[in-house]
């Protein structure tokens, strides 16, 4: 399976913070948000990578992440997205890298405290279709929400202002090689944007869909207070893993 990073957009939310900068190259704790996603790839026994970007900073990512040593790669791929299409337009863009094999889709901006290790075991056994990772949150209207009954997604709505469900959908998406076909369907979205949330109801229409519930915590860092949250449960994580590693170390003495 390939992993792809979708790190494009304006950032309106976050302006002026986004202003001279990519959303994705601000710092969440001690290190840069794009940093985030390409760990959960790689802990998912994910290698090759394709990060999608755009905007006057583009070139600020080779500059930050080149051939991706600190992350154990060898080599990453880069794309350039023109204008802002949305996320499904962005993912559009890695037909030609994901080349027929299965991929792992993950947001630039969602960060998570555990692994997708079993998700990404299970999707790889699955012989088609589509895998998502949902969360139950507090504030459900600002995310798009699945609706769930026993075993399957029933539908999801994109940021409803009466949530069916507390089930986020969060930002990491598993999908086989019928994607791109999927893209191409699509219309523009109130809001302009060729919505993932259509690519997902096309996979729930076929029945080609399912789910597991997200282990830890979960988080995406688009606006000021998920910024802040972000960098505040990431602070908390390093907190408890220093102890634990010095713990760890004792016990190896
Ligand atoms: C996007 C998706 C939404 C998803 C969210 C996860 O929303 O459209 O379905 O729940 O990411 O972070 P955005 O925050 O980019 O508008």
């Amino acid at each position: 399976m390939k992993g792809i990073v979708l790190a494009g957009g304006t950032g309106s939310r976050l302006f002026p913070l986004t202003k001279i900068t990519n959303k994705h190259l601000l710092p969440i704790y001690d290190r840069p948000m794009i940093y985030y996603p390409i760990q959960t790839l790689v802990d998912a026994g994910i290698q090759d990578i394709m990060i999608v970007t755009g905007g006057r900073n583009s070139g600020d990512f080779l500059r930050l992440l080149a051939n991706g040593k600190q992350f154990g790669l060898k080599h990453i791929n880069y794309t350039y997205q023109e204008g802002e299409g949305g996320i499904a337009d962005a993912l559009a863009l890695a037909e030609h890298f994901a080349d027929g094999h299965k991929i792992c889709v993950v947001l630039g901006d969602n960060i998570i405290e555990g692994s997708i290790w079993d998700a990404a075991e299970r999707f790889r056994r699955q012989s088609h279709g589509a895998h998502i990772l949902l969360k139950e949150v507090p504030d459900a209207e600002r995310f798009g929400v699945a609706e769930v009954a026993g075993e399957s997604i029933v539908g999801i709505e994109e940021k409803p202002r009466r949530p069916k469900s507390n089930y986020a959908v969060t930002g990491i998406y598993m999908y086989d090689a019928t994607v791109f076909d999927k893209i191409k369907t699509l219309v523009p979205s109130n809001r302009g944007e060729l919505e993932i949330t259509d690519v997902n109801n096309a996979y729930i229409r076929e029945g080609a869909m399912t789910f597991s519930f997200l282990d830890g915590w979960w988080t995406d860092a688009g606006t000021f207070d998920s910024l802040l949250r972000a960098a505040n449960l990431v602070a908390q994580s390093r907190a408890r893993e220093i102890p634990e590693a010095v713990a760890e170390g004792a016990a190896r003495v």
